[in-house]
């Protein structure tokens, strides 16, 4: 690739960018005197752009903007909206509980339906809900701390679970754990919570529970946010083996990698774990949580936990469980996790990577795809990554902030910061998958001519 030429193609993108844009900018410009540097969340700051498109409305998979601009999303809330914006059946569950009160800290009827269903899904017995992805795994962590009595959690290098603490560790350029890039205000040093290997490397998994001083392990069944790592052959298997031979509880997180199938996609690699987090598209857009423990655990934590001070035990909150989160997870397992939604998912992103792939072909450009199910993305390298470090190696920032603002430019929004990757929602349509074809290769044309 030429680098000079690259660099024009992104400054003319980021000229179109604000051309079309104006009453974003406004609006930013207007923001910046109210919140911390102009977005009331601050990692809004990452999108390409130079200040965040403003949205107007978003109807399945689609969305307008405050210029009156149209997209195709490819971005979906980040899964948070994974099967469309605005489904009616969880609006209309909703708006009907919203009629009967919001929040009680107490159960509504709807909670045992949730219960029995999460249970039915994700076949883990034993329930809690949360608030987020987030707060579902803090609160996991917490329990295998109590349970095992033991203080370190293990995770993966360049791995993403929320905003955890333990988690924001990484290996250095010699293999030392450090705090990860960017830990803000960290009070304990994460190596002082947290041990942290490669993915894929079994021998380094043994050698880290060997003294079982591990609580837990928290991972994803392969790696997303870094771009997508797959478990080699064989590393499941270890990985249950090895945690269950320690007696270090294996706390698998499917928040994305629930695109891999509407039970997760653990089950369809054949883990088990001991413990099962999740967040974001279960409640079809409204923020929920939830982890799932084994019969074993459910039986310790009963056995054990001290009732009269559960109160302020660390685990849940206030409006954890509200009746309207409750409401949008029944609505949202009831009409949108169907098998024919997922079937459409599926075929719509073989049409993505096939339309993709063909491009790379036709430009030979040393790029690979991934995908666990719906969820799909293009790598600006071939070799498949083995583990995090590895996959760091396709990090091209400029590259991708040129991919990614001439889609935008052109009406399709992909999902922001690291490979290009996108997620198919059931309310895409087979041309829009043909227009992000058509122009991912307009801007392969555009960078070579
Ligand atoms: C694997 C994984 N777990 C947990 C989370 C946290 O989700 P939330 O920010 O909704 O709490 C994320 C967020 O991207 C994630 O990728």
């Amino acid at each position: 690739m030429n680098r000079e030429k690259l660099r024009k193609c992104l400054e003319q993108e980021r000229k179109v960018f604000i051309k079309m844009h104006p009453k974003s900018k406004e609006n930013f410009q207007r923001s910046e005197k109210c919140y911390l540097d102009g977005v009331p969340m601050y990692w809004m700051l990452k999108w390409p752009g130079g200040y965040p498109v403003v949205v107007k409305e978003a109807y399945g998979a689609y969305f307008t903007d405050i210029d009156d601009n149209e997209y195709i999303d490819f971005c979906m809330g980040y899964s948070g909206a994974l099967f469309g914006h605005t489904p009616p059946q969880v609006i209309d569950a909703v708006h009907n509980q919203m009629k009967k009160g919001l929040t009680y800290t107490l159960p509504t009827e709807t909670d045992v339906w949730v219960g029995e269903e999460l249970q039915r899904r994700f076949g883990l017995p034993y329930w809690q809900l949360a608030l987020s992805a987030t707060d579902a795994n803090r609160f996991a962590i917490r329990l295998a701390r109590f349970i095992t009595k033991r203080k370190y959690v293990l995770v993966f290098n360049w791995c993403y679970h929320g905003t955890v603490d333990e988690a924001f560790i990484t290996l250095d350029e010699s293999g030392r754990p450090e705090s990860r890039i960017g830990n803000l205000g960290f009070g304990i040093n994460p190596r002082e919570t947290t041990k942290v290997i490669e993915f894929n490397d079994i021998e380094a998994l043994k050698v880290a529970l060997e003294n079982k001083d591990v609580a837990c392990v928290l991972a994803e069944p392969a790696l997303t946010n870094i771009g997508i790592v797959y478990p080699q052959r064989g590393y499941v298997e270890a990985l249950k083996k090895i945690t269950e031979e320690t007696g270090t509880l294996l706390i698998i997180d499917e928040t994305h990698t629930i695109t891999g199938g509407l039970g997760g996609y653990a089950k369809e690699i054949g883990l088990k774990p001991d413990m099962l987090t999740m967040g974001k598209p279960i409640g079809g857009g409204i923020p929920v949580g939830a982890y799932g423990v084994s019969e074993k655990i459910a039986k310790v934590i009963s056995d054990t936990i001290d009732r009269s001070t559960i109160d302020v035990a660390g685990i849940g909150g206030t409006l954890t469980a509200n009746a309207v989160s409750v409401a949008a997870i029944k609505a949202s397992f009831e009409h949108l996790f169907t098998d024919a939604n997922y079937k459409k998912m599926v075929s719509l992103m073989d049409q993505w990577i096939k339309g993709i792939e063909g491009v790379i072909k036709e430009f030979d450009l040393p790029w690979g795809t991934a995908r666990i199910g719906c969820r799909g993305e293009y790598r600006f390298m071939k070799k498949e990554p083995l583990n995090g470090t590895e996959a760091l190696e396709a990090e091209d920032l400029e590259m991708y902030e040129y991919l990614f603002l001439y889609a935008l430019n052109r009406g399709i929004l992909l999902s922001p910061y690291f490979n290009i990757m996108a997620v198919t929602s059931p309310e895409l349509s087979e041309k829009d998958i043909s227009h992000h074809t058509q122009v991912f290769r307009e801007s392969i044309i555009n960078l070579m001519k």
